[in-house]
């Protein structure tokens, strides 16, 4: 009876769940002739400092078809945590997709109790950790057992874990309950639910209301900031100014900037900054501009412009800039 109602529960959501199936194409760049006003991004800033668990974190997950990967993925983003993918050494094969197929290993797994499928590699070093996110897919109402393998694997006292997951439709409070003895000394935070494809700025409501915060972040000394891209750093000169002042307050930040006509990078901010534009004849290359009120803008060829800005910075010796950050749309640490 138990399991004819988990079937009727889930016929429910077998169309939500196929359509949200497929991985989002995040890294797709949207076309553009110029900088297009609407493409504005969600910041990325770190979570609020408060009274709250702190230290380095970690996101774990267990994703079969891509959708808790990309809230894995913007938590990792978000708090600058570290990710852990949950890999069963056997592959879930397709026939996991039919949720009434009773004989399909998901099936199984899900009503045995004992069922600890092994898992590929191991989280190094899980001592350096103090909070770890849990994210996985509500398979069966319940959480797949290579999740239970990986708490099963690691000692988790002191640790605070934020657990996580992607449905169709169901909450994750039962999952929850179902995996938090295996790691009863954890400071266990309340989980959320997430659908399939949920966006960056619904993740980072959740993520900035949490009791958590990161390790001390470096302190930003005196009017230098440093650009890293790639493998290659950048020391930057601050402009004694308020816009300058307000951007460093940001930091440390990754912004994933987009190309525009082979002379420059930029990204809109959520918030604006203080402007006051003035059009400086030609820009230099190492640059960093604010165009508007929330543009942030890394020149990497000097050009004339009729265009005016409000200037943030400049890179200190630019040489390598233009090859570091590539031909197109890249992601930028400025700390
Ligand atoms: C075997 C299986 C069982 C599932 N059971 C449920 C369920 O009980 N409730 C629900 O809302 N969604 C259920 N789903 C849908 C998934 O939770 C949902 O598609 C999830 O976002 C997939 O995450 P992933 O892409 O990270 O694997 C199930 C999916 C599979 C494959």
């Amino acid at each position: 009876m138990k399991k004819l109602l988990i079937l009727v529960l889930t016929l429910c959501m077998v169309l939500t769940a196929a359509s949200c199936g497929a991985r989002p194409d995040k890294d797709a760049a949207p076309e553009q002739v110029d900088r297009p006003e609407e493409n504005k991004a969600a910041d990325a800033l770190p979570p609020e400092a408060g009274e709250a668990a702190e230290g380095k974190m970690l996101v774990a997950y267990f994703s079969w078809t891509g959708n808790t990967e990309g809230v894995a993925n913007h938590i990792a983003d978000i708090t600058g945590a570290d990710k852990f993918e949950i890999v069963p050494a056997e592959p879930y094969g397709e026939e996991n997709n039919n949720y009434y197929d009773e004989s399909a290993r998901a099936y199984k797994e899900r009503y045995d109790a004992s069922a600890r499928p092994e898992i590929d590699a191991a989280v190094e070093n899980m001592e350096q950790y103090d909070i770890v996110f849990i994210g996985y897919p509500i398979w069966y109402g319940e959480v797949p057992k290579p999740v239970y393998t990986f708490l099963e694997s690691y000692d988790f006292e002191g640790k605070t874990i934020v657990p996580f997951c992607t449905s169709g439709s169901t909450d994750i409070g039962p999952s929850v309950t179902g995996i938090s003895p295996l790691a009863p000394e954890a400071n266990w935070l309340d989980g959320r639910r997430f659908s399939g494809g949920a966006s960056r700025s619904s993740v980072e409501e959740w993520v900035n209301g949490l009791d958590i915060k990161t390790e001390e972040e470096p302190e930003v000394t005196g009017n230098k900031m440093t650009l890293t891209v790639g493998g290659a750093a950048f020391t930057a000169t601050l402009e004694d100014n308020s816009t300058a002042a307000e951007f460093k307050k940001l930091l440390p930040v990754t912004l994933d900037m987009s190309e525009l006509n082979g002379n420059e990078k930029y990204y809109y901010l959520d918030a604006d900054l203080p402007s006051a534009a003035a059009n400086p004849g030609a820009v230099q290359e190492g640059d960093i501009m604010l165009y508007g009120s929330n543009c942030v803008v890394v020149f990497y060829k000097t050009f004339s412009t009729a265009y005016s800005y409000t200037k943030i910075g400049h890179i200190d010796d630019p040489t390598g800039l233009a090859a570091a950050l590539g031909a197109g749309d890249v992601s930028v640490e400025f700390n």
